[in-house]
């Protein structure tokens, strides 16, 4: 295992759409492996791989009720709506009020190809719709409640 670098708003990499996940095999394995040690080491809630420079559709989540690896997610279902601060491990010392779904469904897969389908409300909702949200190249900042600008939280 070993902390890959979070790269940040800027590089045009967090632009691009990531490709599907076809094998999953070791080499998956040892991304995720990477990617879970990189999330709690930068005490974030979820984790793209693109945001460690791989362009595979591959997301950590951590909202503090456990720990999720979630391969080829889509939403199949989403409810309601929320305005919440939200921030990104990619765009440090930011934050902002975003429109999301309050409750969202995921399918995604498994490390080992296997569907399986995850509900979030509050926060993890967020969390989901964030990490979906980069594997399309999206940050949060495009997706600011109106009226809202983006705060810095070193002020
Ligand atoms: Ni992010």
């Amino acid at each position: 295992m070993a902390l890959r670098n979070i790269v940040t708003e800027g590089d045009p990499i967090l632009a691009k759409k990531s490709r599907p996940v076809e094998k999953f095999d070791g080499r998956l394995a040892e991304l995720l492996d990477d990617m879970k040690q990189t999330l709690y080491h930068a005490e974030g809630a979820g984790l793209a791989a693109v945001q460690v420079g791989v362009l595979r559709r591959v997301v950590v989540v951590d909202v503090g009720d456990g720990y999720l690896e979630l391969i080829n997610p889509e939403i199949i279902d989403a409810q309601g709506e929320q305005r919440e601060n939200e921030g990104c491990l990619s765009v440090p010392g930011k934050y902002g009020a975003t429109l999301r779904p309050a409750v969202v469904k995921v399918k995604a897969q498994n490390r080992e190809g296997k569907w399986c389908v995850y509900q979030g409300e509050g926060l993890k909702a967020r969390c989901f719709c964030h990490e979906i949200d980069h594997l399309d190249g999206i940050l949060f900042t495009q997706r600011l409640a109106p009226g809202e600008t983006l705060q810095s939280s070193n002020a």
